[in-house]
């Protein structure tokens, strides 16, 4: 494994996998960047070639390019290996002992699924009546067909497996891809087909009738390389304008993604048909943190928006929705009215809290106490999962004039909840609160690490010097960054202050856990009197 992470680093330069993401300038012997995770104000980012490792200064990250692919894609690290010995030419099959065989099962279903593609767009290529329904009834361009590789499943049973079997592949081979239905015939039949590319290859299907007919969509159920609860389809095709204008638009439906890429809203992208996952979430926040949902205003765009913001909310990712329809159907169908409009509604958006309290109201009789409590209930349990005080105050403040009752009205019906139903969403605050301190300890840690390695000054023993090679030259580079001008006697001042307050950092840890002890129930006198003893003690230093 280790061989086959050089090889690959050895071919493949730290800044050209970075500069795939950030817009490189060089600086000096290093490379400068604005941070992909959109938290600096200034360049933040830094790559060094001669190192081979990148670090996010205002992000407090860094690592290698297997790090810099899994953070900025939201990938793991297989995933990140995988992807970076494709673009290497490394034969990973080779190296990865036990999972040969596995890599080469996902080569070949790959290789079907690519043909089969090509299989499929062939087909619509003779056929006028499918073209019919593909440019007139759906109004594609040839453009958009092709960037979008839009094809169709002829209606014969097997044509698709005979054509495949006469280029070598296997009954289980084609199944692998999941281009079999369960009695080993074509899997489509009679359908216009949208691939679902992932990177550069294609790892599915999803299948219209034309026309009528049921199911209306047929998609590729979960195989060796497509997972539906990741995928987001349009995303292959919308990431560099994701990137380049800093949001993204998630659509119901996949039709909506190719429409609204024909439109010029390349954004967009779709959870394809089943509903939206952490996972989807969290690979979006890598590459934006202004997330619009263009969900519909009925009861199943509802409950999808609100389920959205509760996993949001436990993120720290803001949502705001695209609800400017005019009374089209869905943005394919605001887009068919006029390119313009869908423009212009992708512009207009509210807060996804705003937007869902209004659906709330509208759904319940404000006027009786009946439907004032039933309106408080759900509002509260939204308001939970806004994050932000000063802006949870702001919608409590808009919540209590709905309801015409003052605030600490409001706040003493929140507190009953709280203690009755609302144990969880405390306990995934306090999970928050702890990364962001992890992320101050790990910041002084660094710098420490950095004067202790690279600047010659011995350090407070508890203390570990790192051995991994990676994180050395990371260290190296926060050390060229910050410090590399610093004298002698800088350089301990800065460590002794940065000790006080890695100090001070670990005590309000401690402290805060043993506050956290004292609120507990049934807690024995005596250690009480010795929690109330060290707090005091620790406050002091
Ligand atoms: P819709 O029924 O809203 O379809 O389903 P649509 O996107 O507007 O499609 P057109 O415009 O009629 O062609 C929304 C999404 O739900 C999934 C699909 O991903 C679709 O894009 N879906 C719908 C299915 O997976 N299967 C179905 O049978 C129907
Ligand atoms: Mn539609």
């Amino acid at each position: 494994m280790q061989d086959v992470k050089e090889e690959i680093k050895a071919r493949l330069p730290v800044e050209d996998v970075v500069s795939q993401y950030v817009e490189l300038k060089r600086a000096g012997r290093n490379f400068k960047g604005r941070s992909p995770w959109g938290v600096d104000k200034t360049p933040s980012f830094m790559v060094s070639p001669d190192k081979g490792i990148w670090h996010d200064f205002s992000a407090n990250k860094g690592g290698d390019i297997f790090t810099f692919v899994m953070e900025v894609e939201g990938i793991s690290f297989k995933e990140a290996l995988e992807k970076l010995a494709a673009q290497a030419g490394v034969d990973i099959s080779r190296y990865s002992g036990g999972d040969v065989e596995v890599t080469r099962r996902k080569a070949r279903a790959r290789e079907a699924l690519e043909l089969a593609t090509k299989f499929y767009q062939y087909c619509l290529s003779k056929s006028k009546s499918v073209q019919e329904y593909v440019f007139y009834k759906r109004n594609l361009n040839r453009g958009t067909v092709e960037e979008f590789r839009i094809g169709y499943a002829p209606r014969e049973g097997r044509v698709l497996r005979k054509f495949l079997t006469s280029r070598g592949f296997s009954e289980r081979e084609m199944n692998d891809a999941g281009l079999l239905n369960q009695y080993g015939g074509d899997m489509f039949r009679g359908r216009m087909m949208v691939p679902f590319i992932d990177g550069s290859s294609v790892i599915g299907f999803t299948a219209r009738v034309l026309d009528k007919g049921e199911p209306k969509y047929l998609n590729t159920s979960d195989t060796l390389l497509f997972n539906k609860s990741r995928f987001a389809f349009g995303l292959a095709q919308a990431k560099e304008a994701i990137r380049r204008d800093g949001f993204v638009v998630i659509v119901e439906g996949n039709m909506d993604v190719i429409s609204s890429h024909q439109a010029g809203v390349k954004q967009a992208v779709a959870t394809s048909g089943t509903a939206m996952t952490e996972q989807h979430l969290k690979m979006l926040s890598k590459l934006t943190n202004d997330i619009r949902l263009a969900y519909d205003g009925d009861d199943a765009g509802v409950r999808a928006a609100e389920r959205a913001i509760m996993m949001a909310g436990d993120l720290g990712i803001n949502l705001t929705i695209i609800s400017d329809y005019q009374g089209a159907k869905d943005p394919d169908e605001l887009i068919q009215r006029g390119s313009e409009l869908w423009k212009k509604a992708v512009e207009t958006r509210i807060p996804a809290v705003e937007w869902l309290l209004d659906k709330y109201e509208e759904k319940v009789d404000m006027t009786s106490a009946f439907g004032k409590k039933q309106y408080s209930d759900v509002a509260l349990k939204l308001l939970d999962y806004v994050k932000d005080k000063i802006e949870r105050a702001h919608y409590e403040e808009l919540v209590a004039r709905r309801l015409g009752v003052s605030r600490e009205d409001l706040r003493g019906k929140e507190g009953d909840l709280e203690r009755k139903m609302r144990e969880k969403p405390k306990r995934r605050l306090k999970k928050a609160k702890t990364e962001a301190k992890n992320d101050t300890l790990a910041k002084l840690e660094d710098a420490i690490l950095a004067i202790m390695v690279y600047g010659g000054i011995s350090g407070p023993e508890e203390i570990e010097v790192p051995e991994d090679e990676t994180k050395l030259a990371e260290l190296e580079m926060i050390f060229d960054e910050m410090y590399k001008n610093f004298k002698k006697n800088d350089l301990e001042r800065e460590l002794r202050e940065l000790y006080g307050r890695l100090k001070k950092e670990l005590n309000k840890n401690e402290i805060e856990k043993l506050g956290a002890e004292l609120e507990s129930e049934n807690l024995d006198p005596e250690r009480e009197k010795e929690i109330l003893r060290k707090i005091t003690e620790l406050s002091k230093t």
